[in-house]
């Protein structure tokens, strides 16, 4: 399974980058926004850490299908790696076709249905974000959602990809897994608790004091 991360900062960005763990970023207006960074600025930026797939949402203002294909483009052209995030509205999926049409890769995101994902997968997106940490905000469950359209997606063979979105914990990562998501975003603090265990620290912490005990420092 990929793992993306789902983040604008690029310090965040540069340690999962590192680890070798991560093969993507995405990004949204609200990550942008707390920053504080302008966004151009921020997304070239993070081209230059990761070799791979990394969205750029169209600025949260923008409503009408030409202006997200305007900009769609602009992000596109900042980079081979651009993918362009796209809001799940009848506006958005007008201009997911336009971008697809042209060869720009989108991704969907705000995604919370099963209808949502088939429609945007018929636009041509490369990608739909279903936002499964929010679903269980509303005590609905969120994996399921990503079951569901996980056996859709494979019945009629899309190719459009899975990203897990909205993940908050370590368990969800496992159960998008299980549950057939192609790519899970992870915030980088979910990260950095899959990386421990506490028997992984135990054994070390062992292997150390054996060692010691035998050989010294
Ligand atoms: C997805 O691409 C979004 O950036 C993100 O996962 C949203 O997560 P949140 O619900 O924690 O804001």
């Amino acid at each position: 399974m990929k793992f993306f991360i789902d983040t604008a900062n690029v310090e965040d960005i540069k340690k999962a980058n590192d680890m070798g763990v991560i093969c993507g970023v995405t990004t949204n207006p609200s990550l942008i926004a707390k920053e504080g960074r302008n966004v151009t600025e921020v997304l070239k930026e993070i081209t230059e850490i990761v070799d791979g797939p990394i969205s750029g949402e169209v600025k949260a203002t923008t409503v009408k299908a030409e202006d997200m294909i305007k900009e769609g483009r602009e992000i596109a052209a900042l980079h081979k790696n651009m993918v362009v995030k796209i809001p799940m509205t009848a506006e958005g999926l007008k201009a997911t076709k336009v971008l697809a049409s042209e060869g720009i890769k989108v991704n969907v995101t705000l995604v919370f249905s099963t209808n949502q994902a088939i429609l945007a997968a018929n636009a041509g997106a490369a990608y739909v974000s279903p936002f499964i940490g929010r679903i269980d905000d509303i005590n609905m469950d969120g994996m399921a959602l990503i079951e569901e359209i996980a056996e859709v997606f494979a019945i009629y063979g899309y190719e459009t990809e899975i990203i897990a979105a909205s993940v908050r914990n370590t368990t969800h990562v496992t159960k998008c897994a299980l549950a057939g998501a192609d790519i899970a975003t992870i915030p980088y603090g979910v990260i950095a608790q899959m990386v421990k265990h506490p028997l992984t620290d135990q054994g070390i912490e062992k292997f150390i004091a054996d060692y010691v005990a035998v050989f010294g420092e």
